[in-house]
């Protein structure tokens, strides 16, 4: 299987510039909220800036799995950087932590001179000012819903979507994989989206002209989320933007991953191509998950999953920053040996995952070495007999 996706377009140098434009603004946001909680002492314990672990044999709650992965991505991201020095269980603060003038005048001249920094820095600067109720585990999409009100919170969370470089990758590999599935099958191809959420993918699809042209190949395009809402706001604007002979494919269901199989939706052998597009991370139990879709996938099925492939803490948080306070991304069942992480998970983590769940020949974008870089990237797997 080769699925042929080009992607010297979306890695290179304008990438490199927008995810060092990412990592200033998250590096000094995380920098102040430390200063601002833990800054009145030179030193402190470990043990005072991660969150006490939940007593053994308590049930998990989400809430402080949030709380402890909060706090530990902070400490580990300001150790990895020099901000914070440690020596055994004690950490001491170094001069790095202070965000100075001059930082903070590059940071003002970055958001002023490019508007799509601009969401960004306004939801950083929410984290920051409640980053109290973060640091106990209060829920980031909760804390956004609060401040910002619904219709605000909506049109964030779709400028987020759309205008993250990451994401920016992320829909335009997501909608090479479903054209790459068009040239190599020129009719009555079934699609299952998961997690489609407001249609990144095929919004990017509907941009390029191949897509387009190959229309007809398209039998059934599956538009599924686990929020009703946001299953009814891409249905509505699909309904106001798409070509008809794209919405008479098109049907949109409300599914669960944690629920599968979902009679109707996700039928045995039925599906050409799945798309989870920044969303398989958040399954609960992901083998299970994984190996329900695989049954699924018709025999020469294809499975596009784009994410973010974890790094070491320094060359990853600005990917993770607003996806880590959230309570579906720390809900996950840990794995060991398969699944180590919440939330993002490495290359290693998935390529064992997707073993187990019997896909074959993972396709990984951008190639390996380039994961340091640029995290941000897809899988293309087929499905192993
Ligand atoms: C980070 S967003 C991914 C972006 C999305 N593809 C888009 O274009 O908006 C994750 C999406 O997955 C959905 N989601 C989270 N957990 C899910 C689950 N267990 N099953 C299905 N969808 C889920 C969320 O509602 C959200 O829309």
């Amino acid at each position: 299987m080769h699925p042929a996706i080009e992607t010297s377009d979306l890695y290179g140098d304008r990438l490199s510039a927008d995810l060092a434009g990412v990592r200033l603004l998250v590096g000094h946001t995380v920098r102040r909220i430390f200063s601002r909680h833990f800054g009145h002492a030179a030193e402190h314990l470990r043990s005072q800036i991660t969150a006490p672990p939940t007593a053994s044999g308590a049930p998990a709650d989400v809430r402080a799995t949030t709380c402890r992965n909060f706090r530990t991505g902070l400490l580990d991201y300001l150790l990895d950087t020099g901000a914070l020095a440690a020596d055994g269980e004690r950490v001491r603060i170094t001069d790095r932590l202070a965000v100075s003038a001059t930082e903070q005048e590059e940071a003002r001249a970055l958001v002023a001179g490019e508007q799509r920094f601009v969401t960004m820095q306004e939801v950083l600067g929410l984290f920051e000012q409640q980053s109290a109720q973060l640091l106990s585990g209060e829920d980031g999409i909760e804390l956004m819903r609060k401040a910002f009100g619904f219709s605000r919170m909506q049109e964030i969370w779709e400028r987020l979507t759309l205008e993250l470089p990451q994401r920016h990758v992320e829909r335009t590999l997501g909608a090479k994989a479903l054209v790459a599935r068009m040239r190599a099958q020129s009719a009555g191809i079934t699609v299952l989206e998961c997690g489609a959420g407001i249609g990144a993918v095929l919004r990017r699809a509907l941009e390029m002209p191949e897509f387009n042209a190959r229309l007809p190949a398209l039998q059934r395009y599956l538009y599924t989320d686990i929020n009703p809402f946001l299953v009814e706001w891409g249905r509505q604007w699909f309904h106001r933007n798409a070509p008809p002979e794209l919405i008479r494919r098109m049907e949109f269901r409300v599914l669960d991953l944690d629920k599968l199989p979902a009679p109707g939706v996700c039928e045995p052998g039925s599906v050409d191509l799945l798309m989870l597009d920044d969303v398989a991370h958040d399954a609960i139990d992901l083998h299970a998950t994984l190996s329900q879709l695989h049954g699924a996938l018709t025999e020469s099925g294809w499975l596009a999953m784009t994410e973010n492939f974890r790094q070491r803490p320094r060359d990853f948080l600005h990917v993770e920053i607003f996806a880590m306070t959230f309570h579906g991304y720390n809900r996950a069942r840990l794995d060991p040996g398969r699944r180590d992480h919440h939330g993002f998970m490495t290359l290693g983590e998935w390529r064992r995952s997707l073993a187990d769940a019997r896909f074959a020949a993972p396709h990984v974008y951008p190639d390996p070495q380039d994961h340091e870089r640029w995290p941000m990237g897809c899988i293309v797997a087929a499905r192993a007999p």
